[in-house]
């Protein structure tokens, strides 16, 4: 039998593979471990100090070691680690976890179905779109329309829906016609020369409208749009954007799909991303700060006029055929429940109200940087667009990977970000982040800003 390699690096590489890795470069170089943590720091397995830029993947919004989501695990775990929500049965910390997301859910949200992740959250929201449409007579009306550069995850459905090539390369996708695509709802990279915030969300909308009635509303279903985009590059929507769109599809009886994945619980500056761009949802899908992502939950809201329809529906075939084992577990539900209640009692929300014009300056300040399109953010939500020619706007070649040099500087500097299509670098810190430490975030930023420049291929 060979000797197992001892160092973690090498361990890691005999047995796992990686998601949304080059495998091959992986194999070379090996992966970053983290180890533990604290607060908005990690530390990697040589102990080096990280301020965990993206919290993770958008999701811990607690940071790393809150300990009241530690206990409300091993109370549960004590109590009850197992039980479900199929068939009529139920558990407190699920019962509880329902009553408390739709008292803050926004309008007129009164319905919840636990899931595991975002993925399956989509995955279920698109399903009980069918569903709904079945069940209401119209099983034509089945099409979806989504957004270029839109995220959605990477499951089968979240394959159709999400706008980004990678999701659907080398994987046989798309297998089905019904999925549309929109003009990403991005100014800076979108809009026509000389073309206003305002004309640009007009032309928008007179591009779904134009689609809409050539695809003829009694085909179409769902609209699903993230409040700003998160994976994408984080795009947020030009002023008006939304509320041009939602008459429309209530004209065309639409059914309009918020993914709250990354938006919602205070990322924003409000407890939804529906709410800083008022938007009224038929459904929402959440999960990442629902529980801090210090256990995997997530879940699929919806309004009552939605839900009486599938209820009839599950009446007349006999059952509602949709849920998973874990979905509403009980240990996972007692940490959302008390992640919500920490959001509550911590006042996160008027934190993050209070350190986001601190945020905002900081990011904003970026856009002098020889490198940097656009700074855009909302709430404690950035992205830096990074350019060879901040006068045209022309971009890198993709094999410069210039966000990617961009945030390896960064790991150098001690501050975890990640690179996003379109040559855009995310920034998403947990909402915990105090004032001087959004200093310590964007001093690094910039130091690694300034590290990468002169190997990047400046226009003259
Ligand atoms: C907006 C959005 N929707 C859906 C997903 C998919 O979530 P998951 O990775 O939990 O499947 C993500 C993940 O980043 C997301 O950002």
């Amino acid at each position: 039998m060979s000797q197992a390699p001892n160092s973690l690096q090498a361990r890691d590489k005999v047995y796992l593979v990686h998601p949304f890795t080059n495998l091959r470069a992986h194999e070379q170089q090996g992966p970053l471990v983290i180890t533990r943590g604290e607060g908005i720091w990690v530390y990697d397995d040589e102990g080096k100090a990280y301020i965990e830029g993206l919290s993770g993947l958008w999701c811990a919004s607690l940071g790393f070691s809150e300990k009241r989501l530690v206990e409300a695990a091993r109370r549960q775990m004590e109590r009850l680690p197992y039980t479900h929500t199929f068939a009529h049965r139920s558990s407190e910390p699920v019962i509880e976890l329902a009553e408390k997301l739709v008292s803050i859910a926004p309008e007129p949200i009164a319905k919840v179905f636990f899931v595991n992740s975002g993925s399956e959250a989509i995955d279920t929201a698109l399903k009980l779109v069918w569903y709904y449409n079945n069940a209401r007579g119209k099983p034509e009306k089945k099409r979806i329309i989504a957004r270029k550069r839109a995220y959605h995850g990477v499951t089968l459905a979240g394959g159709h829906l999400t706008g980004l090539a990678y999701a659907r390369a080398g994987f046989d996708l798309p297998m089905s016609d019904r999925f549309f695509h929109l003009t990403c709802p991005s100014h800076y990279r979108d809009s026509l020369p000389g073309e206003s915030e305002g004309a640009f969300a007009s032309r928008l909308v007179e591009e779904l409208d134009t689609l809409i009635r050539a695809l003829g509303p009694e085909t179409i279903a769902a609209f699903f749009a993230e409040p700003v985009m998160g994976a994408g590059g984080v795009v947020v929507p030009p002023k008006g954007y939304f509320e041009k769109i939602q008459p429309i599809l209530k004209k065309y009886d639409i059914l309009f799909v918020a993914d709250e994945v990354i938006n919602g619980f205070c990322r924003t500056g409000n407890m939804w991303g529906c709410q800083t761009f008022g938007i009224r949802p038929d459904l929402v899908v959440c999960a990442k700060q629902l529980s801090s992502a210090y256990l995997p939950i997530a879940a699929v809201l919806m309004s009552r006029d939605f839900y009486e329809v599938i209820a009839e529906q599950s009446a007349r075939l006999g059952t509602l055929g949709i849920g998973y084992t874990y979905g509403g577990h009980p240990v996972a539900a007692a940490v959302a429940l008390e992640t919500l209640k920490i959001y509550e009692s911590d006042r996160i929300l008027e934190h993050v109200r209070a350190v986001t014009p601190r945020f905002q300056e900081r990011l904003v300040r970026l856009s002098a940087h020889p490198l940097v399109g656009e700074a855009r953010g909302v709430g404690l939500l950035g992205g830096l667009e990074i350019v060879k020619d901040k006068r045209t706007k022309e971009q890198f070649p993709q094999e410069a990977k210039a966000a990617a040099q961009i945030v390896a500087r960064c790991l150098e500097q001690g501050l975890i970000l990640r690179p996003l299509p379109g040559d855009v670098v995310g920034i998403c810190p947990p909402l915990i982040i105090e004032e001087h430490e959004i200093d310590q975030l964007f001093d690094r930023l910039e130091r690694a800003l300034d590290a990468a420049l002169p190997a990047m291929p400046m226009a003259a």
